[in-house]
């Protein structure tokens, strides 16, 4: 895959999504922030499909369903106020193990508390269960940065979990500057 441009690494994110989704599907926005890749996803996949949108952050939540309620997707959209590393428990179980595409846009959230970051532990938990959840063709898409605190261990978390996917059968790709420090990168996991 091409070198991404970081300004823009949030909607190459959504655009390695959208390549793998199809209308109707199940899709999960792991770390829902101010909503817009919720809001991405519940216009990718239509009215027959759905998102599951996570964040620990109550201001995140109510970003989030203020931005899906303005654009008239709240029947598309359940919100976890909850952390990703309980996707499964979260998913009902018409949903389980037919998610399309699982959205991850890590470290904190634009003009809130930066002490509010994802951490590697929890991180990584939650790759590994949003990985047992894909379908067939499914994607993970993980926007991994260096440049804050803990970053840096995150994204050795990240890239573990790229290796041990690829042991086992999954496509890996990584998009943009890595290995450079200090600059945004994507992961990409697809199931076969
Ligand atoms: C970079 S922001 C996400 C931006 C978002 N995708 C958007 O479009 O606005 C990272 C988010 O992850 C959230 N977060 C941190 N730890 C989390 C966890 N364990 N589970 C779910 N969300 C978490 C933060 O609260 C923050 O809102």
């Amino acid at each position: 895959m091409a070198p991404v441009n970081p300004i823009r690494v949030t909607e190459r994110a959504q655009t390695l999504a959208a390549e793998v989704l199809n209308p109707g599907d199940i899709t999960i926005d792991a770390t829902a922030g101010k909503g817009r890749d919720t809001a991405f996803l519940a216009m990718a996949v239509g009215p027959k499909g759905h998102v599951h949108a996570f964040d620990v952050q109550a201001e995140a939540i109510a970003a989030t369903h203020k931005l899906i309620e303005s654009a008239g997707l709240n029947s598309t959209v359940t919100l976890h106020h909850r952390s990703h590393a309980e996707i499964s428990e979260a998913l009902p179980t018409a949903h389980q193990r037919k998610v399309g595409a699982v959205l991850f846009n890590l470290g904190y959230l634009p003009g809130s508390d930066q002490k509010i970051v994802t951490l590697p532990a929890s991180t990584s938990i939650a790759l590994q269960d949003a990985r047992a959840q894909l379908r067939s063709g499914g994607r993970i898409i993980c926007v991994t940065y260096t440049g804050h605190p803990g970053g840096t261990d995150e994204s050795n978390a990240v890239l573990q979990f790229a290796v041990a996917s690829e042991k086992e059968g999954y496509i890996i790709n990584k998009v943009g500057y890595f290995p450079d420090s200090a600059k945004p990168w994507i992961l990409v996991v697809t199931r076969t």
